[in-house]
């Protein structure tokens, strides 16, 4: 296939449209949607209830994909009830506002009854303390930062309401430590849920491991949650949830969200979920710098994440 270099920046023009594109403000140093700072006030406050179940991820590490398999879980691979509602009304984005002001996580979440799962993109030390007051669980999904990288390079370029995809998504941004993105470094992300994994309710899931095999991950959620399935509904939510099944499923595709927001003459959501994509877009070269700084950043935090399966 055809290599698709980050350091071409004139083969990514962004629509006129993109009038809302963005810098990064700051909440403890973490760069976030200036929206998201703006109302930062409310997500710290949130009340959240032990029965709440959080979902936890950096951007474009299998977020939708958790939301799902846990759904289906939840509601013992009932696909009506999954299909109840798109996903972010289902499991609302705890820090998230609309780029229109017009609804939050929080002002649906407050709306809900407890048990909620709520999803969130914030590094452990910004999830509100009420989460770990409360003793909530939480279920942190991890993506090799190659596949992340590329992900969220094409979310960008799609999602009219992120900064601009240009410059900063060069090779370069992974050797910063991607810590230019919006939710700040991977790196500080996946380490800081995987050193408090014992000491919370933090159950740790790769999205390799769930590509490689997703009935055995999926019991492991299902153990978490204390479901009881039969090995047939752990099946079928497997194929509820497999790549394909979920592009088709409308209110899994977030095909309810405006093209005024996400341009998909640019890129689709749901663009390809693979292990291994990286290899269309590093050279052998960037790979190998890339690997040399990975091995000295990860050396004290050996959570084993594969870059192919
Ligand atoms: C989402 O699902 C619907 C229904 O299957 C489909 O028509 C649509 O093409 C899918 N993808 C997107 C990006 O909306």
């Amino acid at each position: 296939s055809v290599r698709e270099p980050f350091s071409e920046p004139k083969r990514y023009t962004v629509a006129p449209s993109a009038a809302g594109r963005i810098e990064l403000s700051h909440i403890q140093g973490i760069p976030l949607l200036e929206r998201v700072v703006k109302y930062w006030p409310r997500v710290e406050k949130f009340q959240a209830s032990e029965e709440d179940l959080l979902i936890a991820t950096y951007p474009k590490a299998g977020t939708t994909w958790t939301q799902e398999v846990v759904d289906s879980i939840l509601n013992e691979g009932d696909v009506e009830k999954c299909k109840r509602a798109p996903t972010q009304v289902r499991m609302p984005f705890l820090e998230m506002t609309a780029p229109d002001g017009s609804s939050s996580g929080i002002t649906k979440l407050e709306v809900m009854d407890p048990p909620r799962v709520i999803k969130t993109h914030l590094p452990i030390q910004l999830v509100p303390r009420s989460f770990w007051d409360a003793g909530c669980k939480v279920i942190y999904m991890a993506r090799n930062p190659k596949d992340t990288v590329v992900s969220y390079y094409h979310f960008d370029r799609m999602h009219l309401y992120q900064p601009e995809p240009t410059v900063h998504y060069s090779i370069c941004l992974v050797l910063c430590k991607m810590g230019i993105l919006g939710w700040g470094s991977w790196y500080d992300h996946v380490k800081g849920y995987w050193k408090e994994r014992h000491n919370k309710k933090i159950l740790y899931i790769l999205y390799e491991d769930m590509k490689e095999d997703p009935v055995r991950e999926v019991t492991r959620i299902a153990q978490f949650l204390k479901r009881q399935l039969s090995k047939s509904t752990i099946e079928h939510i497997v194929q509820m949830t497999a790549f394909s099944a979920m592009r088709e499923n409308p209110m899994a595709n977030y095909s309810t969200i405006p093209d005024t927001i996400f341009d998909r003459t640019a890129s689709e959501f749901m663009r390809k979920g693979e292990v291994g994509d990286w290899k269309n877009h590093f050279s052998a070269g960037e790979d190998a710098a890339f690997e040399e700084h990975y091995r000295k950043i990860m050396s004290d935090c050996p959570i084993p994440i594969r870059f192919t399966i």
